[in-house]
């Protein structure tokens, strides 16, 4: 993935995540981790080379097709990004509505994933009366709405304290084992030393690491 202004952001990345599996995509900043991230929800389509994901070749992708790619990919991102003058139950539901949802179906659907996030009691409170965690969840919610067969990951605990970052994986985890396959781009060692999932590790837009119940950085 080359950008427009010349910056080479990836390349050489071969990498290829089955459905179920749990990964950190790790390095440092400018490393290309949320670039990669881009290029599976088509938001760049790279300069060379493929991409597939659940099933869809994204170069060959036409732009109405795009739409459907995304519902079945969820994301959510450092800084939450929910609609500020919505409360929680309404972030949600509105991801609902503008793909169309009938009522029936968002009441239905809404409080369930607020009592997955363990936010039921907090359902009509705005995003200013919720701590960074409690944010955090709202956006998983909303980012499953669609039941994704992927969710990613940018970050998610980049704002938050150590309890709450346990928390959020902790989260991550039981989506990973309701079957979502999950992707999260991460900085945290703590976290990725505790876990042992599958690591990919960029530097410089290189992948240099792809190594099976892994550590944050190279043991050997
Ligand atoms: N839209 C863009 N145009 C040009 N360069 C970009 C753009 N987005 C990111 N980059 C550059 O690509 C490299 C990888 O960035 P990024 O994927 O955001 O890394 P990371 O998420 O690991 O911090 C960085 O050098 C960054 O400055
Ligand atoms: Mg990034």
């Amino acid at each position: 993935m080359t950008y427009p202004n010349g910056k080479v952001a990836l390349a050489d990345v071969n990498v290829s995540i089955q459905g179920g599996d749990f990964v950190f995509l790790v390095g440092p900043s400018g490393a290309g981790k949320s670039t990669f991230i881009r290029l599976l929800i088509r938001e760049q389509v790279p300069t060379a080379g493929n991409v597939r994901v659940a099933g869809h070749d994204l170069l060959r992708m036409r732009r109405g097709q795009v739409p459907g790619l995304r519902r079945r990919i969820g994301i959510v991102f450092q800084d939450f990004r929910l609609l500020p003058n919505k409360t929680v139950w309404e972030n949600v539901a509105f991801a609902l509505d503008v793909t169309g949802s009938p009522r029936a179906i968002v009441r239905q659907r809404v409080p369930q994933l607020l009592n997955l996030v363990g936010l039921h009691d907090h359902a009509h409170h705005l995003p200013t009366q919720l701590s960074g965690g409690e944010q955090q969840r709202t956006a998983i919610a909303r980012a499953l709405v669609h039941d994704p067969a992927i969710l990613i990951a940018d970050e998610p605990t980049g704002n938050l304290d150590p309890v709450t970052s346990w928390e959020i994986i902790q989260l991550l985890i039981q989506i990973n084992e309701l079957g979502t396959t999950v992707l999260m781009a991460t900085h945290n060692q703590e976290i990725v030393n505790a876990m042992r999932r599958r690591v990919l590790a960029l530097e410089g837009g290189q992948l240099v690491r792809d190594e099976a119940a892994a550590a944050y950085e190279r043991e050997y």
